[in-house]
């Protein structure tokens, strides 16, 4: 049934999702699933593809991803926050692997897998095994000093990409913002990857609308 549910929601279609968390800060499951869906269209995606989701939170982009036909490894590093994800996708009848290998768990077809763990450590994961690291509403601070993106380059396959979004500094006025994730993102370049564009989203669509995509 949820499955159904964001299908339609990727294809545009208009769903609730109500919050599910205690937790103050979280932010509407619905607005972050309608943004990630957005975003998503707005790439080349194909599926099939092996994809880790690096800060996923309550894994809102690694489950749409999995819907969409992709296999799928969420990372988080909160371990309560991943908990009440995982729970919550579970009882909506979601499948997650668990027990599994993480030599093995990259090179398997549309399965969907959450691990709580620091992305600093991406390279326990086979060297060149996916296509995609995604991280949808990083905090520039993940890009910066906590290093959260030092060792993708080890994990994606030679044409992998690192497919970034976020909101840019809020008080920034609007007009400049954009301009100015863009001079960040090419001068923060992950170590091993080179910046390939920024893609603006219509603010209606995605509220992190700003995409950074770096190439391996
Ligand atoms: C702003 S939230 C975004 C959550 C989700 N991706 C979304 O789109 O709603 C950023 C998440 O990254 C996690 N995070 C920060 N540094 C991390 C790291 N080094 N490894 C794994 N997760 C990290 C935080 O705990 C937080 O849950």
């Amino acid at each position: 049934m949820m499955k159904e549910v964001l299908e339609k929601i990727a294809n545009n279609g208009n769903f609730k999702l109500e919050k599910f968390s205690d937790d103050i800060q979280q932010v509407s499951p619905e607005l972050r699933v309608h943004a990630i869906s957005n975003i998503v269209s707005a790439l080349d995606i194909p599926s099939d593809s092996s994809i880790i989701d690096i800060g996923t939170g309550y894994g809102y982009g690694a489950v749409l991803l999995n819907v969409l036909g992709n296999n799928v490894i969420g990372l988080e590093i909160f371990d309560k926050k991943l908990e009440n994800g995982i729970k919550y996708w579970e009882k909506q009848g979601i499948k997650i692997e668990k027990n599994y290998d993480l030599e093995k768990a990259v090179f398997t077809n549309n399965k969907l897998y959450f691990a709580n763990m620091d992305s600093r450590k991406i390279n326990h994961f086979p060297d060149s095994s996916v296509d995609f690291v995604t991280s949808f509403y990083l905090s520039a601070y993940m890009l910066g000093k906590n290093g959260a993106y030092q060792n993708v380059h080890k994990v994606l396959k030679p044409n992998g990409k690192l497919i970034l979004s976020t909101e840019g500094v809020l008080n920034v006025p609007e007009f400049a913002r954009g301009l100015l994730v863009k001079t960040l993102g090419k001068r923060i370049v992950p170590k091993g990857l080179k910046f390939e564009k920024m893609i603006t989203m219509d603010k209606n669509k995605a509220y992190d609308r700003y995409v950074i995509i770096y190439k391996k």
